[in-house]
């Protein structure tokens, strides 16, 4: 029998899921803040059909609950970074990290997008309606490869063509900022609560 030599993943999508543990209180907090925030901007809400989002970087926002999420998604971040085995030294690198809130009702969903420019995309779950069954409140990623359409036939992991997640209140999930992903609508009465964010790395300032 001819055997393989070698056997490389090439090009490979790594996607991260991080649970934060007790999360409950947490996410309460996270909540009556996101809350507070909509009652400030209800003319951003009412624009905007299908769900609020908070306006500006979320972590400007020095709430306790805010803070603490910004230095877990700083986490997730350099974690990824080491998992993936990169090799630029952290101390070279400044990471700036743009975030904002999202409520869900009913029906609300996102089209497939992609977030460009940056480099880690996360989204931490804060309410995610229980369900019986269906794809409510699930995010799908798309491969962006081409050709894949092709490979269906053979039924491999490695050429599937979109993947579906369905984290529960208190997961993050990172995944690179090129991946094309979507959100089936909500079908819940209850809101789903989620908090989005871009981690972008620059060369840091030398002094
Ligand atoms: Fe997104």
């Amino acid at each position: 029998m001819l055997q393989p030599v070698k056997y490389e993943k090439l090009f490979s999508t790594p996607v991260f899921r991080f649970q934060v543990p007790e999360a409950e209180a947490f996410n309460a907090a996270l909540m009556e803040e996101g809350n507070r925030m909509r009652a400030l901007s209800e003319g951003a809400s009412k624009s905007n059909r299908g769900g609020w989002h908070s306006e500006g970087n979320l972590f400007d926002n020095d709430a306790p609950c805010v803070v603490q999420l910004r230095e877990l998604a700083t986490q997730a971040i350099l974690e990824a970074n080491e998992k993936i085995g990169a090799k630029a030294d952290p101390a070279s690198l400044a990471l700036k990290i743009f975030a904002w809130m999202n409520a869900n009702p009913k029906g609300g969903f996102n089209a497939p997008h992609t977030h460009p420019g940056a480099h880690w995309s996360g989204v931490y779950y804060v309410a995610q309606p229980e369900i019986e069954e269906g794809n409510s409140g699930m995010i799908e990623f798309l491969d962006p490869r081409t050709d894949l359409p092709n490979w269906r036939i053979l039924k491999a992991a490695p050429f599937r063509m979109k993947k579906k997640l369905r984290p529960e209140p208190g997961e993050m999930i990172l995944f690179p900022s090129y991946l094309a992903h979507w959100v089936y609508p909500n079908e819940a009465d209850e809101e789903r609560w989620s908090i989005a964010f871009n981690g972008t790395f620059r060369k840091a300032k030398k002094g």
